[in-house]
């Protein structure tokens, strides 16, 4: 008896190895699929929850690249974003201050958001190993209710204020949300 249920525990050990062995390459990419990079007004990417539907605040540690198109360089394994979900998108590069920014709306029914989701921000703490490919910090906040959102990666991590996630995007980084 002792040795038959160990020997099923081992083909379970067996089965659940091998077929994690299978998933690792899936895994893998959504792991490494948090890079993000802006290139620019329309190459880009911006993190979102990695399930349809999902909370902005509740995805924080594991949210994932969103591009503008397939296979932008230094955007590895992101993923492309739902047609029609950026509305509207203004960028605005700072070469003095080292930073780019790209500010506008979004249709939250593409990505089945929640209006009655009030958003959140994501930074280089959350989602965990989230990147910017070419800057040293960023930030993004995400507001489903008011269907806006803002991004902006910065050499100079003191132009990425990461210290006002409940003040919106209009406050936090200014721009464009027409
Ligand atoms: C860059 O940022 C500085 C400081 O906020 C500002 O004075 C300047 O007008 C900005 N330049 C551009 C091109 O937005
Ligand atoms: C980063 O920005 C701050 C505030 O504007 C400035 O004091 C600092 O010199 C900048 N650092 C670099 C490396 O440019
Ligand atoms: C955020 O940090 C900046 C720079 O250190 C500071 O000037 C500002 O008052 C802080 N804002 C809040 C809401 O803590």
């Amino acid at each position: 008896m002792k040795t038959s249920i160990s020997l099923a525990i081992a083909s379970i050990a067996t089965l659940l190895l091998s077929s994690s062995v299978h998933a690792a390459p899936i895994d893998a990419s959504a792991a490494s699929g948090q890079t993000g990079v802006i290139l620019s007004a329309t190459d880009y990417c911006i993190f979102l929850p990695p399930k349809y539907g999902g909370d902005i605040a509740e995805s924080e540690d594991v949210a994932v690249a969103f591009c503008t198109k397939a296979n932008l360089a230094g955007a590895p394994n992101a993923r492309v974003l739902p047609t029609g979900f950026i509305a509207s998108s203004h960028y605005i590069e700072n070469t003095s201050k080292g930073y780019v920014q790209i500010t506008g709306r979004i249709d939250r029914s593409k990505y089945g958001l929640s209006k009655d989701d009030g958003g959140g921000q994501y930074d280089l703490r959350a989602p965990v190993g989230s990147k910017m490919t070419g800057y040293n910090a960023f930030v993004q906040l995400t507001e489903p209710d008011a269907e806006i959102f803002c991004i902006r990666a910065c050499k100079n991590k003191s132009d990425c204020p990461v210290n006002k996630s409940t003040y919106g995007c209009e406050k936090v980084l200014g721009g464009d949300y027409s």
